[in-house]
């Protein structure tokens, strides 16, 4: 594939999470509080967020390794920041959550999986193929800023995942509304964390593979984070009123 190619390719598929986010806004996907059995086959909750995560690590590295690209230490740093983000998410936090017995529809793991093919391929062949970083890239104000930016998104998504966590106690699947932290503010810190998180990746990176990896993230997360903040509306009447969605004080 030519640079031109992959970038034309890169564009269409930001066009196409342009056309996700205003859909996901009237649909919610059917996972978490939001399952249903309309979807098709179920499978167990924690077994889907491994399949569905770990994915786009395989991808990653199956593409960074058939490249051509030497791996350089600024190319190591970029990929060593999105699996510490992965590993999480595909093998911490199903081992940690508490949704023992819960269930998400097969067709939501094999969509994720879809959209982790194409984000996975888009950065893996990038590294692999078009881009080396100098060592002078971790000077620029780029990296720096968006590092700082990854880092606090990182720490927000992580932190408001722990606090949901342990609303729970063992064995226990029902829900409670958090007080802590941002969620003083938002219903889905979590969300919001990792919205900031891939925006600060795309700015370290300043690349088109991450500026699509955010909006994508985007267009996945703010309806959902909607959808959830909906959802604690009608289920708590005593819901704090002040609390937005996902951006404190606006959405
Ligand atoms: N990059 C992406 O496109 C993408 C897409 C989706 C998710 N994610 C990330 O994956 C993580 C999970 O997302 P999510 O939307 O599934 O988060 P979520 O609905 O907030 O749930 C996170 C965990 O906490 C539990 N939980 C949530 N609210 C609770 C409450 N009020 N009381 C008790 N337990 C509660 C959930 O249990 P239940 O499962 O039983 O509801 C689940 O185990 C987030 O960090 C998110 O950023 C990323």
């Amino acid at each position: 594939m030519t640079f031109e190619q992959y970038t034309l390719f890169a564009w269409g598929w930001i066009a196409v999470a342009v056309i996700v986010f205003i859909a996901l806004l009237f649909i919610t996907a059917p996972y978490g509080r939001h399952t249903k059995t309309t979807w098709g086959p179920l499978i167990d909750n924690k077994l889907g967020w491994f399949v569905m995560e770990f994915f786009v690590l395989a991808v990653l590295f199956f593409f960074l390794y058939k490249g051509t690209n030497t791996i350089s230490l600024v190319n190591g740093i970029i990929v060593g920041f999105f699996a510490l983000h992965y590993v999480n998410r595909s093998i911490i936090f199903p081992l940690r959550i508490q949704t023992n017995g819960k269930k998400m529809p097969l067709t939501i793991t094999l969509m994720a999986m879809c959209f982790n093919l194409v984000n996975g391929f888009l950065i893996g062949y990038y590294l692999g193929e078009f881009v080396v970083y100098p060592v002078e890239w971790l000077l620029t104000p780029q990296f720096i800023i968006g590092t700082l930016i990854f880092a606090v998104g990182m720490f927000i998504n992580w932190q408001s995942d722990n606090t949901l966590i342990h609303l729970r106690k063992p064995g226990e699947t029902g829900y409670k509304i958090p007080q802590k932290g941002l969620f003083r503010y938002v219903s889905c810190p979590n969300l919001l964390g990792e919205v900031v998180e891939w925006a600060g990746f795309a700015i370290l990176t300043w690349s088109l593979p991450g500026l699509a990896f955010f909006v994508w993230t985007f267009a996945n997360l703010v309806p959902r984070a909607v959808s959830h903040h909906k959802w604690y509306q009608e289920k708590f009447p005593d819901y704090p009123k002040e609390r937005k969605a996902v951006f404190p004080f606006i959405w």
